[in-house]
């Protein structure tokens, strides 16, 4: 159930669109329900649908779309490595892999522990820096070569909870 927190902040969203456009901000509701609870579940969608006054399949839309929203729990770090074809001639695929086969996980897979989750990613906008990848959906990381992988999961991993 949508607290009066979150509806206040729902609200804040909606305030910037006109008042028959409530699904304008369905991408921001969609970033604090993420925020709040960590994932976006069938559950979440549906009431969010309800306060905006649209059809589930409107969020479900958006949801599904952009993989920066979460469809089900993700570990405490989640590692996107974008693997579209201008980081795939400049080794993105194997930045994937080497991630993968460090932490034992499929794509798309989180680590038994709860402190990784790795998924390819769609383009990130920054091709000339392949490999590249995003932690948290917030930070952004260029040319990572295996020896930057692996500094980088040593450090996560000591700053996990
Ligand atoms: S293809 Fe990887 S950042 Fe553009």
């Amino acid at each position: 159930m949508l607290s009066e927190q979150t509806k206040a902040r729902f609200d804040r969203e909606l305030a910037k669109y006109p008042a028959n456009q409530r699904i304008s901000a369905v991408m921001a509701c969609l970033a604090i329900l993420q925020q709040e609870r960590g994932w976006v579940s069938p559950e979440s969608e549906q009431e969010l649908a309800d306060y905006l006054g649209v059809a589930p399949m409107a969020v479900h839309e958006v949801t599904s779309f952009y993989n920066m929203y979460n469809q089900k729990p993700v570990g405490q770090f989640k590692l996107n490595v974008c693997t579209n074809l201008p980081c795939q001639l400049r080794d993105g695929e194997k930045a994937l892999q080497h991630v993968c086969s460090k932490l034992g996980v499929e794509p798309y897979g989180t680590t038994a522990d709860g402190v990784f989750t790795v998924q390819p990613s769609e383009c990130l906008g920054a091709c000339a820096d392949a490999p590249v990848m995003l932690v948290n959906d917030r930070q952004m990381l260029s040319f990572m070569s295996n020896e930057k992988l692996d500094q980088l999961l040593a450090h996560l991993k000591s700053n996990a909870k």
